[in-house]
């Protein structure tokens, strides 16, 4: 069978170097060896509250700075789909006929709607709580093979091969007389690769590096300028022991385990060859060269999103592109799901 990568990424403000270590550079990789498609999920985004996803104005800037983000980070726009999530109808479509496959308990173990729904629970979206049947729909609408995305998604991935495979299964009768192959829907791979599949906080190396966190110097954003980059690395909780030589001298040091993750992912070299350079030496030697590389390798991608942002005609042509492209792929999986489940359509 073909493969087929597909990801994608909410348009929710502050992408940040977790989105882009842990994911971003994966779909760069990618596209030298797939076919692949990018989304920008803004059907996701709207699961929390608007105060949260900053309502229509916000949301539209924020898929036009995701869009320029891909490009700016290398994906072709010719070559691979990027496009944006409500304008292939077949991701609700799908989402619907999946929620009838999928079952509450396995929805009731997601750990990300615990932690996004916090306490008040009855005050959550049924979207929020929808969201990883969503997710899978995104991915299977294209039959997709392989996944990159960062830790945190792997629990929404199992899911989306549990809904796969419970198809394959309650269908499978039906698809075998509609001339399908039995196994409809692949069983999607994570892709979860690199030395920064989980990207901590700056100022606390226990917990990820996220949008939402209220202090902007536990993240460096895709946006930032250089002086913002320095400032953030320099203020970085560290402890007071010099850098090991060796990954093992890591553990139960999450802050350096971080910082030294996060050198090897940018400068494309594993953990062990940076330990190799830097063991021995004091967190302010070692900062400093992080400071370099990091403003090397991502002030050219804020200058490109900068100028991408502002060329807002171009931005949607492609969002416009990428979905024309998408829905000729989503059209045959919807029919085939029509025929399959027994929905009579137009021929
Ligand atoms: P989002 O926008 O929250 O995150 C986008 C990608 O960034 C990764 N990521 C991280 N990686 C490493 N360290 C971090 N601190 C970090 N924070 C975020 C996420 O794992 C993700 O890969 N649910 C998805 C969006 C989505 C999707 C899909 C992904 C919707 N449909 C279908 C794959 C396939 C998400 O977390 O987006």
């Amino acid at each position: 069978m073909t493969t087929r990568v597909f990801s994608g990424v909410q348009p929710t403000g502050n992408l940040h170097l977790g989105n882009y270590l842990g994911a971003i550079v994966n779909f760069v990789k990618l596209q030298a060896t797939h076919e692949c498609i990018y989304c920008v999920v803004d059907l996701h985004a709207i699961t929390v509250p608007m105060s949260v996803w900053g309502g229509p104005d916000e949301l539209r800037r924020n898929t036009r700075e995701v869009t320029a983000a891909f490009i700016a980070a290398g994906i072709d726009p010719k070559k691979q789909i990027i496009f944006n999530q409500s304008q292939v109808a077949g991701h609700a479509e799908l989402t619907w006929v999946f929620n009838c496959v999928a079952r509450l308990g396995w929805l009731n173990r997601m750990t990300q709607f615990k932690e996004k729904a916090g306490k008040d629970r009855e005050n959550a979206s049924i979207g929020l709580y929808d969201y990883p049947v969503l997710m899978a729909s995104d991915i299977l609408l294209y039959r997709a093979t392989h996944v990159p995305v960062g830790e945190d998604q792997k629990q929404h991935l199992e899911l989306a091969r549990d809904i796969a495979q419970k198809f394959n299964n309650d269908f499978s009768e039906s698809i075998a007389s509609t001339g399908q192959n039995e196994k409809y829907f692949p069983l999607p791979e994570p892709v979860i690769t690199g030395p920064a599949t989980r990207v901590m906080s700056l100022r606390d190396g226990t917990k990820k590096m996220s949008k939402s966190d209220p202090s902007d110097y536990s993240r460096i954003n895709l946006t930032d300028d250089a002086d913002a980059i320095a400032q953030k690395i320099r203020k970085a909780k560290t402890d007071p022991e010099p850098l090991p030589s060796e990954e093992k001298g890591l553990e139960a040091r999450p802050e350096a385990d971080n910082l030294v993750g996060i050198y090897a992912a940018l400068s494309g070299k594993p953990k062990a060859d940076v330990l190799g350079e830097f063991g021995g030496a004091q967190f302010s030697g070692f900062k400093s060269n992080l400071v370099d590389l990091a403003v090397n390798k991502l002030s050219p991608i804020a200058a490109e999103m900068k100028r991408l942002t502002q060329d807002q005609a171009y931005v949607d042509q492609v969002l416009i592109d990428g979905a024309e492209r998408a829905n000729v792929i989503a059209t045959e999986t919807i029919n085939a799901v029509k025929d399959i489940v027994g929905f009579i359509r137009k021929r």
